[in-house]
């Protein structure tokens, strides 16, 4: 029996987004129906509202969630109903190339449940990267739901659905970042956090902050940034220079996706040095860059997806970490809200006044 539940849409470009009764089917096979407990607010959300990402509207908004299984489709067996999961945005098809060669989280199939959750009219529903979270009840495909231990906060959880793997894995995955390391992080919103945090809990020996708001860099020393540089006041690639000995920093994470900020992480790296570009860029941006350059300073220029996290290896492990006091995802909750309050969080994120609103059901 489909169910009628309440979940956040976006209805067209700009507009308000609203709360409306939702119908979520019964799931097929390889689908699993989850109860939403959490589901923090990301810039992608805001993204689907403002039209930036298509205009499949109606969009069922949200996708850094948490929750409980309800119900499974035939022939899932890697989640039970009763299970904790946090949902993630790439299930792993297992049959593609990148997942035959033993490097699922490049997954060049990456799936969805098959089956439409729909207004009470009938209507269709675009949900936010396929998973829809603003809501009670929302259907996903099975793979979408990662088992993890069921002592952590909902709320908490939920966060690694999104931006703060991507952070944390920039660092830890695509950067492997290592003990004793230098690391600069260039932009300190919530994905350059996590950034810090994932270098500190790599073991980096120096974790440089740049920003160009001093409120930004404050909350990244809590995280564990040892040193803060104002990029508004001072040239970043000299300073972080200063900062390592003169050389520059052996991994930089540029968390702002910007073609300026990407040259000052290209130029802030040591020689032969990563840079890991986790920040989204928009379609006309261009970076220029001396060829000569690109050669002769030798090393990596990674991007980093989603924080090329595996869900199965990642959340499990990165939520045990946090049970046992290492790792502090409750620093990126700034407030919990109601289903109603995701208008209101959109404004405050636009602000910069919060790392996370996180809709608590
Ligand atoms: N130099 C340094 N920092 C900057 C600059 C700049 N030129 N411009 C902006 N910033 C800082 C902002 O002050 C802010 O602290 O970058 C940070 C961006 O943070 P958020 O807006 O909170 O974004 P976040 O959620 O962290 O995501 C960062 O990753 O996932 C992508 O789409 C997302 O591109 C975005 C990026
Ligand atoms: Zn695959
Ligand atoms: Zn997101």
């Amino acid at each position: 029996m489909a169910q009628e539940v309440r979940g956040v849409i976006a209805g067209g470009k700009d507009q308000q987004v609203r709360v409306e009764t939702i119908v979520v089917p019964d799931p097929g096979p390889g689908e699993a129906v989850v109860q939403i407990q959490a589901c923090g607010v990301c810039h992608t959300d805001l993204h689907y509202k403002q039209g930036g990402i298509g205009d499949d509207f109606p969009f069922l908004l949200g996708h850094e969630a948490a929750g409980v299984v309800e119900a499974v489709g035939e022939g899932v067996t890697d989640v039970a109903p009763g299970d904790f999961v946090v949902l993630n945005w790439r299930a792993v098809c297992g049959r593609c190339r990148a997942c035959l060669r033993g490097r699922p989280w490049y997954c060049f199939d990456t799936h969805n449940a098959g089956q439409r959750m729909t207004l009470t009219d009938g209507t269709e529903l675009s949900p936010a990267l396929g998973i829809g979270a603003f809501a009670e009840k929302t259907l996903v495909a099975a793979g979408q739901c990662t088992k993890v231990d069921p002592a952590v906060s909902p709320r908490v959880a939920g966060l690694l659905g999104c931006g703060v793997m991507a952070g944390i894995g920039a660092a830890i995955n695509t950067g492997n970042v290592g003990r004793g390391d230098t690391v600069a992080v260039i932009g300190c919103g919530g994905v350059g956090d996590a950034a810090v945090m994932g270098s500190r809990l790599a073991g980096a020996a120096r974790i440089i902050a740049v920003d160009i708001d001093d409120r930004k860099l404050e909350t990244a020393r809590g995280m564990g940034a040892t040193h803060m540089v104002n990029s508004r006041e001072t040239d970043p690639v000299e300073a972080v220079r200063e900062l390592t000995g003169g050389f520059g920093a052996d991994v930089v994470i540029e968390a702002v996706g910007r073609p300026e900020t990407y040259a000052q992480a290209f130029y802030a790296r040591d020689l032969a040095g990563t840079v890991v570009l986790v920040g989204v860029p928009t379609p006309e941006m261009k970076l220029e860059l001396p060829l000569l350059d690109v050669f002769g300073r030798g090393g990596s220029l990674k991007s980093s997806w989603y924080g090329d996290c595996l869900p199965s290896r990642d959340f499990p492990m990165l939520i045990d970490l946090h049970l046992q006091g290492r790792l502090d995802l409750d620093a990126f909750v700034t407030e919990t809200i109601g289903l109603a309050d995701v208008e209101k969080a959109f404004a405050r994120m636009h602000q910069g006044d919060v790392l996370r609103s996180v809709v608590v059901l």
